[in-house]
């Protein structure tokens, strides 16, 4: 695959940018749906998909699973193995190439799986509704150590047998797997959403306790139970799941909206704080933006909110330092700190940003003081970001998904001529990143980095 980059004209300071900025739909709810697709005994259609390269992969996950997956202007649909077969009364290929009845197959595909943290997700799935999963240690973004210890111990307090050998692990419950009362010691997105998923099938009462409140386990609960799953409390400390006793779920042409990104929302508004003389940014949810709207609005960025819209214009007067806690929802999301420590860079004053979800997050800081920015990490959850700063042009590289974003906002804010390589990386999460931003009057462009 060529290496691509970015390379983006800075603004060196001037709030320029004008015109509206849609939100796609949300990463992290598109895939986690996508994965509870092998929960459907028929097709599931997802609307608002984001065109980026981890719903490509999550596709191709499925695909290599036995699935029939289209995806065209932002619509996905994925018929499990058996109904593709019955509906078209052709074997496919999953049959064609083992001669056994199709199925789906329950080892997820190894390069897939070590590259994408999100396909972990599957697991619950397909061991709810096959009765086995195999998998290997899942990959993903370096953002320091990112155990699997919680899906762990909930399949085997759902009544499962796991077997590992290898970084390679082999879950069972071939008799279905029975409802159980799990407390999670950590709250995790993943982990919540997983055990959801398994035990929405599962033979009796599951109570899940210290659960993840994200919006987009929301949306994924009221799309199971849209399709004969029973799952109260969604958005709350507390899931109250009972099982169908193993009847997988019936979508019978429903379609189903993904929720916009209010991570990518997030940046967007970060970028127009900065670099806005009068930016929208529209379709989005607010409500799911509070953390981040009332920090920007502390700061004294002036925010218009609407319904389902953000405008942001420039301001006359410096704005001000504000520290920053990251927190799972609906407090302050991890995944906007990058974003958020370049806007402490331009604000009067210092603040730090401590970081209590992850460690090896601050990654970023060295690369933005090459640009000028003042940032000390003090430890592996807190930097000091002093401001205001005029950040200078450089040639980053990005070293995650969100980082990368960041560093086009850092680029964009400077002074000449900056590139960020490795755009692989933000191509992750962000749909045709370049085109949308050229709109509101930015010059970037994606050339080769060879
Ligand atoms: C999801 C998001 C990611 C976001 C993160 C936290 C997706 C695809 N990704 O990631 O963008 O940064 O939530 O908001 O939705 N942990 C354990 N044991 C486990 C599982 C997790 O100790 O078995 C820990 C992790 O190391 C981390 C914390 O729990 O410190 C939270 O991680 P988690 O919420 O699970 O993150 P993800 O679901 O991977």
């Amino acid at each position: 695959m060529t290496r691509e980059k970015f390379v983006v004209e800075g603004l060196g300071g001037a709030k320029t940018l004008r015109g509206a900025v849609a939100v796609r739909g949300a990463k992290n709810a598109a895939l986690k749906c996508l994965a509870a697709s092998v929960l459907f005994e028929d097709t599931l259609v997802c609307t608002n998909v984001p065109d980026i390269e981890d719903v490509r992969r999550m596709g191709e996950l499925l695909q290599v699973a036995g699935a029939e997956v289209t995806t065209k202007d932002g619509v996905v649909r994925v018929s499990p193995p058996d109904f593709a077969q019955a509906t078209s009364g052709k074997p496919n290929s999953a049959e064609a190439t083992s001669g056994k009845p199709s199925a789906w197959n329950t080892s997820l595909d190894q390069t897939i799986a070590k590259r994408m943290r999100a396909s972990i997700v599957m697991t619950g799935p397909m061991l709810a509704r096959m009765g086995e999963v195999s998998f290997p240690y899942p990959g993903g973004c370096v953002l320091g150590e990112r155990p699997i210890d919680l899906f762990l111990a909930g399949f085997t307090a759902l009544g499962a047998k796991i077997v590992e050998a290898d970084d390679f692990f082999t879950v069972r419950a071939p008799q279905g797997l029975r409802g159980a009362h799990i407390f999670l010691p950590i709250v995790s997105v993943g982990a919540t959403e997983t055990l959801m998923f398994a035990a929405a099938l599962a033979h009796g009462e599951t109570i899940l306790e210290n659960v993840a409140m994200e919006p987009e386990i929301v949306a994924e609960a009221e799309l199971l139970n849209a399709c004969g799953a029973h799952i109260e409390g969604a958005g709350s400390p507390t899931l109250r799941i009972t099982g169908t006793g193993g009847v997988p779920l019936k979508a019978n042409g429903a379609v189903f909206s993904i929720i916009p990104d209010r991570l990518e929302a997030g940046s967007f508004l970060i970028l127009a704080a900065l670099a806005a003389e009068d930016v929208t940014v529209t379709k989005c949810e607010p409500k799911h933006l509070q953390a981040v709207t009332s920090s920007l609005a502390r700061a004294g960025v002036s925010l218009e909110i609407g319904t389902d819209t953000i405008r942001v214009r420039a301001s006359e007067k410096p704005y001000q330092s504000v520290s920053v806690r990251t927190h799972e929802y609906p407090g302050f999301p991890t995944d906007l700190q990058a974003p958020m420590a370049v806007f402490l860079s331009q604000c009067e004053g210092d603040a730090t940003i401590l970081e209590t979800i992850y460690d090896g997050r601050f990654r970023y800081a060295e690369d933005l003081r090459r640009m000028d920015a003042d940032m000390t990490v003090m430890n592996p959850h807190q930097v000091l970001i002093r401001g205001p700063r005029k950040l200078e042009r450089a040639n980053l590289e990005s070293p995650d998904i969100r980082a990368g974003l960041a560093y086009l906002i850092a680029a964009i804010i400077a002074e000449g001529t900056s590139s960020v390589d490795n755009a692989y990386l933000i191509d992750r999460g962000y749909e045709h990143i370049e085109d949308r931003l050229s709109s509101l009057g930015l010059h970037i462009k994606r050339e080769s980095s060879n």
